[in-house]
């Protein structure tokens, strides 16, 4: 990407990175991603906020190059993560004078994860202020905005608040800010389900301190700008908040059919009461998705066979990673089917401990489900619906 001018004498010198399709070796990238880096000249000194991934050094090079800036004076990682902090090392090599502003956990962060020399930091604290000149750069310590090191950085003057990951989205796009927004906010749905989600109240006290900001506009390192910042905040709000909405998630694997079978009537009995389903067959799904869909839904039913035992491994994985994102899911249990014994159910419970949930009776069949067992899942389907409608999480 060309640096791009978004104010006199602010540029975004990051890189869109369209072919990335995996983060972390975990997080698919259905839609690539950017790392944006923002450099912001005041009357008297210039500062880079945030670099960009290794891969991409060269074309944060040319980008600063294309707007003739010839001395950094600070390098500001808001987070310490190396899609946005990797490049610092080098950006020291061709900006010696620069030093790196930072808060104190990312310092300890950036030393151990790229030997940056302790001599080269300037530590900053909540409510510090760094002048331009004519510009002020005011830091807020936002700790697990991902990592807990994380800050933003807020530009008074031009109301810009630079939040790195958060508020951000996995999205390569020539849009320099948002345009098609219900996209962009799948998008960012799907990053704050996957790297926000389990920070969920401290990411909702964050948005809090936030209202006593004035922002024209959030300027993230993933994804377009938005200049219209009410919409991302809106949505966070309603993520992070403890509201859930009529919805079942159903994460399951099936060997041989049965267990389908159970999750094709399940399903269907729920729809007919008026709740919303999402059905995940594991062994085709993208995790990201699942994510998302239990970023606000009421209920979490895992559909495994018995193997070996216990639950499918595809099952196991899903259970893990829901144990691990936290969701604000209300009620969980477990469907599926056995051919001679095992703790499917203990073990799956055992994995969910993380959550906030109350565990609804499960339904475990012997093989092939039979007629009486179907009419075990419409008990389980209006046990959920009676739980949903005591507990006012109504609509589709
Ligand atoms: Fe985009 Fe947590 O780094």
């Amino acid at each position: 990407m060309m640096a791009w001018e978004m104010k006199d004498g602010i540029h975004n010198v990051g890189a869109v990175d369209w072919d990335r399709r995996l983060f972390d070796e975990l997080i698919p990238l259905p839609d690539g991603t950017s790392y944006n880096a923002y450099l912001v000249r005041g009357s008297e000194k210039t500062a880079l906020i945030d670099t960009v991934d290794p891969t991409k050094e060269d074309e944060l090079f040319e980008n600063l190059e294309r707007t003739g800036v010839d001395r950094l004076d600070y390098v500001i990682p808001n987070h310490a993560e190396q899609d946005h902090s990797g490049t610092i090392p080098k950006v020291l090599e061709r900006y010696p004078e620069a030093k790196v502003v930072t808060n104190g956990k990312c310092k300890e962060f950036l030393i151990d994860l790229l030997h940056i020399q302790d001599d080269k930091f300037q530590v900053v604290e909540d409510g510090e202020t760094l002048s331009l000149g004519d510009r002020t750069l005011e830091f807020i310590i936002a700790p697990w905005v991902h990592w807990p090191e994380t800050m933003l950085t807020y530009l008074r003057e031009d109301r810009i608040l630079f939040s790195c990951d958060l508020f951000g989205s996995h999205l390569a796009t020539s849009d320099k800010y948002v345009k098609d927004e219900s996209k962009v906010l799948e998008d960012a749905k799907r990053y704050y389900a996957e790297i926000m989600m389990p920070f969920r109240k401290l990411i909702n006290g964050h948005l809090e301190k936030l209202r006593g900001y004035d922002i024209e506009v959030i300027a993230a390192s993933h994804g377009p700008l938005y200049d219209r910042p009410e919409s991302i905040m809106e949505a966070y709000r309603d993520w992070t908040s403890d509201d859930v909405k009529n919805e079942v998630v159903i994460a399951y694997v099936s060997m041989h059919g049965s267990t389908e079978r159970m999750v094709e009537r399940f399903a269907n009995t729920l729809i007919e009461r008026g709740i919303r389903v999402r059905p995940f067959n594991l062994a085709g799904s993208d995790v990201g998705e699942l994510a998302m869909a239990l970023v606000d839904a009421a209920t979490l039913v895992v559909g495994t066979p018995t193997v070996l035992a216990g639950p499918h491994p595809a099952a196991v994985y899903a259970a893990y990673l829901a144990n691990a994102l936290r969701p604000k899911t209300r009620y969980a249990t477990v469907i599926g089917s056995y051919g001679w014994g095992g703790r499917t159910v203990d073990q799956v419970k055992s994995m969910l401990q993380n959550l906030s949930v109350e565990f609804l009776e499960p339904v475990i069949v012997k093989g092939l489900p039979r007629a009486d067992d179907m009419r075990e899942l419409d008990r389980l389907a209006d046990s959920i619906l009676k739980k949903h409608q005591e507990h006012n999480i109504i609509g589709e």
